[in-house]
């Protein structure tokens, strides 16, 4: 909806305002399951803008992986709203999720997650070829093209090396052209200049294609490709730094460390 903005001479702007490419509003997750309850996201707020890198970082078990999980639609908030565009996702049936998933959001996971059975360009194909839509050639040669796997797409994953296999994930997340692609550690299993490719990879779809990228990582230099950290602590958000470089993420973190443990309860 556009806004009103008065200028020092009184007249009235309008000034257009685009949706955040995923917002979430007081944001909690306690999982039930097994006796103590467990607080995994507590009131998380976050506005990631559109054609923004931001990085997720935290220590173990401080809830970087379910944020990313409910800000997706892969999992239900208990309580809060989550926004992709304009699309608030609590008003959604399970059927408009599954859509919502697959045409606006990609996942990379640290463990590729690639089917073994199937080639290169079979796993880059399959949610376009799951949601029915016709795969549009000039966009795939553009993905496979961009994650430089042209020479290899009738092998199987197994013949790859783990930096090609990541980058096979990534052209997979973007076949759809999803507005928002969300990764869990990506480079967690990958050496540091395999790293330093995927890392490069996922700052070029968001410089040159304008799309979003939401990362978490542990790891100081993978966040330092990101505009933005976001640090969670206990399921809240203690710092959000713009573009800070690895050395300030780094002592952030560690700055963490010292911090006396928040009690879940209160
Ligand atoms: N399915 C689940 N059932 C019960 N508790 C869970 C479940 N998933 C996560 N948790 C708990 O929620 C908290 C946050 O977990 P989450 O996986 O989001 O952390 P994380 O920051 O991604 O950690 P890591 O860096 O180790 O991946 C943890 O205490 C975890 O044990
Ligand atoms: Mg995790």
């Amino acid at each position: 909806m556009p806004s009103l903005t008065a200028t020092p001479d009184r007249e009235l702007l309008v000034v257009p305002t685009t949706p955040a490419a995923v917002r979430v509003e007081q944001l909690t997750r306690v999982y039930a399951a097994g006796g103590q309850p467990v607080t995994a996201l507590d009131g998380v707020q976050a506005t990631f803008d559109r054609g923004t890198f931001t990085a997720v970082m935290g220590p173990s078990g401080s809830g970087k992986s379910t944020l990313l999980q409910t800000a997706a639609g892969l999992d239900r908030p208990s309580s809060g709203r989550v926004w992709i565009g304009d699309t608030e996702l609590s008003g959604l049936s399970e059927t408009k999720l599954t859509e919502l998933r697959r045409t606006k959001v990609g996942f990379v996971f640290q463990a590729f997650n690639l089917i073994g059975a199937l080639t290169v360009e079979e796993n880059i194909t399959l949610p376009l070829r799951l949601s029915g839509a016709r795969p549009d050639r000039r966009w795939l040669a553009e993905v496979v093209e961009r994650v430089d796997l042209g020479s290899r797409l009738r092998h199987r994953p197994a013949q790859l090396s783990g930096g090609q296999q990541q980058r096979v994930a990534i052209a997979r997340a973007l076949a759809m052209r999803p507005d928002v692609i969300f990764c869990d550690e990506p480079t967690g299993a990958l050496d540091t200049q395999t790293a330093a490719e995927v890392l490069g990879l996922l700052r070029s779809t968001v410089d040159e294609h304008g799309q979003t990228v939401i990362m978490v990582t542990h790891d100081p230099v993978a966040a330092s490709y990101a505009d933005r950290v976001v640090v969670l602590a206990d399921g809240r958000i203690v710092a959000d730094l713009p573009q800070p470089g690895a050395d300030r993420i780094a002592e952030q973190l560690a700055s963490l460390g010292r911090r006396p443990r928040l009690s879940r309860e209160g």
